[in-house]
């Protein structure tokens, strides 16, 4: 079973779950869609970041002095592929407010089905920081693999790519060509449609949070 694969780690959570139930359903709003993406991005940027060092620090507390943990080592990068990565963003940015934000824009060439890059920004010290990539459906796994390429491009070499739904195909594609980014997800579900949607996944998640067709 795809969930098993080694490089994917799923957010079992009945918070995480049930939120996905309802953003699941056809007859969920986009207000209430966007608010839950918001949340259940919390609860993911809990998991990809558990591994984030510490160290210890003297403080005072009104008591009396002692030494607590406090995150060192590399900070962060949120990398959104747009737009649907913006959904994942907030939530992110609400966990950890002082993370650098990253933007990858790509569109499949209808001709020769190639990822072609529309927008690229990027802090320049991508070598230094971890990174974290947003994108709600890892579905084909395509634009992730274009957006990974181009952010080892810009010199990173840490990264996670969170998403909130993927296909078995889409896991596969994607560790067959970044083995070393390991993926967060809150569902694997059963497989890809002739469309290159996710079944029985949520619907277009870009139209479904920003309320487009
Ligand atoms: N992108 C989506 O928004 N949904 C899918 O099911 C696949 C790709």
């Amino acid at each position: 079973m795809p969930t098993t694969h080694p490089n994917v780690t799923v957010i079992d959570h009945p918070l995480v779950q049930h939120k996905l139930t309802i953003m699941r359903r056809r007859e969920t709003s986009t207000a209430s869609f966007r608010q839950l993406l918001r949340e259940i991005a919390m609860l993911l940027c809990y998991e990809a970041t558990r591994d984030l060092e510490l160290e210890l620090v003297d403080i005072e507390t009104p008591i009396q002095a002692m030494q607590a943990p406090m995150l060192t080592g590399k900070k962060l990068v949120f990398a959104s592929i747009l737009r649907a990565g913006e959904g994942l963003l907030d939530g992110m940015l609400d966990l950890v407010p002082a993370a650098r934000v990253a933007h990858v824009g790509l569109y499949r060439d209808p001709n020769t089905l190639a990822a072609v890059e529309y927008y690229f920004k990027a802090p320049d010290d991508m070598g230094n920081r971890r990174v974290i990539v947003l994108d709600p459906m890892l579905a084909t796994a395509n634009s992730a693999i274009a957006a990974i390429d181009r952010l080892k491009e810009a010199g990173a070499t840490d990264m996670k790519f969170v998403c909130l739904l993927a296909s078995p195909e889409g896991v596969e594609n994607l560790s067959g060509h970044h083995p070393d980014v390991p993926i967060v997800s809150a569902a694997v579900d059963e497989c890809l449609n002739d469309h290159g949607y996710i079944v029985p996944g949520l619907g277009d998640a870009g139209d479904r949070m920003f309320g487009t067709k």
